[in-house]
């Protein structure tokens, strides 16, 4: 599949509206873990917080696609040259278009490149196939099992997945 033309940017004010819209996204909730149910204005607020007053161990970038916001990046963590990747395209009726795939490998550019770090760790629950191969596709190796996890009411496990900057 082609990889959609996607980068990334600070997060803006701007964007908490949309990401809170996903909330209201039933799907997307699920397989995100969001919480669902609680009012639009909780998750706004809730991306307001995040947006102008973000957690030193937590940098989050906007993924967008021309003008539209379709995801995000997290890199967690606070060692200085290791961190966790984390990655959610939204609302669900984008998914399916190899935006995952392309926004997880700018986190990967991003991280060895503008952050400087050595290694990236990510994890993904075995049962949410569309996380665990685009960890495999990104050449990452898998290196254990993590927590238990209920992925769409199913019990399952997460997989962890590292990959260091001279295998980028
Ligand atoms: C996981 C997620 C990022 C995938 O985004 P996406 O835009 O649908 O991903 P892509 O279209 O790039 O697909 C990625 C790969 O998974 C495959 N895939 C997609 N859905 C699948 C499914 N149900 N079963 C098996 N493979 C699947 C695709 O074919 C693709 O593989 P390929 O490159 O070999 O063709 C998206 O569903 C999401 O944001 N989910 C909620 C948050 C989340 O789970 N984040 C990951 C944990 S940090």
């Amino acid at each position: 599949m082609t990889a959609p033309e996607v980068s990334l940017r600070p997060l803006a004010a701007s964007d908490g509206d949309t990401y809170a819209s996903w909330s209201e996204d039933h799907r997307f909730c699920e397989h995100a873990g969001w919480t669902a149910g609680l009012p639009l204005t909780e998750h706004q607020a809730h991306w307001q917080k995040i947006i102008t007053h973000p957690k030193p161990d937590h940098l989050r970038l906007a993924a967008v696609a021309g003008e539209q916001v379709v995801g995000y990046v997290d890199f967690a963590g606070d060692e200085p040259r290791r961190r966790e990747l984390g990655y959610v395209i939204g609302p669900s009726d984008r998914w399916g278009q190899g935006l995952g795939s392309a926004v997880a490998r700018l986190g990967l550019d991003y991280g060895f490149g503008q952050l400087g770090l050595d290694e990236i760790w990510a994890e993904a629950v075995d049962a949410n196939h569309a996380s665990v191969r685009i960890l495999t596709s990104l050449g990452m190796s898998e290196t254990g099992r993590g927590e238990d996890e209920l992925f769409l009411g199913t019990p399952s496990f997460y997989r962890q997945f590292r990959i260091d900057r001279t295998a980028d």
